[in-house]
């Protein structure tokens, strides 16, 4: 074969790749357009390659350098076949731009402590066969008092001591609500309504716990918030007992405060339960109460419909915040609260 021949097959081999490179739609096409011209095996610059031991000898400088030139033009047309095929245009690209250099990492939420405590309790209250229950923050009168026992003057019950939603009743806002109107909603001020809701809904035997905020207006400190979590229990059965409750709160303690807190259980008063008590764990020394329980009275049975005579059950309403406090030493609980994430990304 003649030089000038070599030379022209490999100019129409060229155009020939270059264009069915770019009329390739897809990834499949362009596959097959490879293998055509660049096969290792059967590609068209691979026959050609092999002419060139027929040209002569003193030629054969000319012929290699075309060779080479051809073949890198079709190498780098296959190249940027693939990259528009990928969308990857760069032509436009930052010049500045230094794909080396450590990128910015974005920076994740994660989960508020306090929820984290939340499902840590559930966890742990789950093992010894509580299901969660859930109850409304608005509450009426009946759900977060009277049917838990607490008479009209009991000073739980001041609207001092209550967040009363006197809109919900009078969008006129002219009649002022008093603490015995049985109409007036509230923030509900403990979780203790959802034993009364559970209890209505369903019969005994019952074993759930409830986990929410409840409201006070309390002017906040290291230890109050106007706002904070209860993890209220509750289990109705035949036969239960005192030691049944001081069971399932020392376990629980145990569990999520560790093998070594010290608890103790104090004697209280509740409307909704008789005997009451108060619960207090040791922190550096101190007692600090975290909750209170009690067996839940005859009345709140009665209250609804269940016969205090059948049935018996205990009820306890703990803290959330004050164990999360102690679980991590957290020893101002506004800083929960204030969203100052230098605080929140510890957890
Ligand atoms: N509801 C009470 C409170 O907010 C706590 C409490 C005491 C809950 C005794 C109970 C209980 O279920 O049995 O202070």
């Amino acid at each position: 074969m003649s030089l000038d021949q070599f030379l022209s097959r490999l100019d129409q081999l060229q155009s020939d790749a270059e264009s069915a490179f770019t009329s390739a739609s897809d990834a499949a096409a362009l596959e097959e357009a490879r293998v055509t011209f660049l096969g290792a095996k059967k590609g068209q610059l691979k026959d050609i390659q092999k002419m060139l031991g027929g040209i002569e000898k003193a030629d054969k400088p000319a012929a290699g350098a075309k060779l080479n030139a051809v073949k890198s033009a079709i190498n780098s047309a296959f190249e940027g076949a693939q990259q528009n095929l990928a969308g990857g245009d760069d032509s436009g690209a930052d010049p500045t731009f230094d794909p080396t250099l450590p990128g910015t990492r974005p920076s994740l939420g994660h989960i508020h402590p306090i929820t984290q405590t939340n499902s840590h309790l559930t966890e742990i209250m789950g093992r010894m066969g509580f299901e969660v229950a859930e109850g409304p923050e608005v509450e009426d009168p009946w759900h977060n008092f009277v049917a838990l026992n607490i008479p009209e003057d009991h000073p739980a019950r001041d609207p001092l001591d209550n967040f009363y939603l006197a809109t919900a009743k009078d969008p006129s806002g002219k009649s002022s609500v008093s603490a015995g109107d049985e109409g007036s909603q509230l923030l509900r001020s403990q979780t203790s309504t959802v034993q009364i809701r559970v209890m209505k809904e369903g019969q005994p035997p019952i074993r759930i716990i409830s986990l929410g905020r409840v409201y006070r207006p309390d002017a906040p400190d290291a230890t109050h918030f106007p706002m904070f979590h209860q993890m209220e229990g509750l289990l109705v059965d035949t036969n239960v007992t005192m030691a049944n409750l001081k069971t399932v709160l020392r376990v629980f303690a145990n569990n999520y405060l560790g093998e070594d807190v010290e608890i103790r259980f104090r004697p209280s008063f509740f409307p909704f339960t008789e005997p009451s008590v108060e619960v207090d764990f040791l922190w550096n020394g101190t007692w600090i109460e975290f909750g209170g329980a009690g067996m839940i009275d005859p009345n709140v049975f009665a209250a609804v419909g269940y016969d205090p005579e059948k049935v018996s059950g205990f009820a306890f309403g703990l803290g959330v915040e004050r164990l999360c406090m102690r679980r991590h030493g957290i020893t101002d609980i506004r800083d929960l609260y204030s969203g100052d994430l230098r605080f929140l990304k510890q957890f």
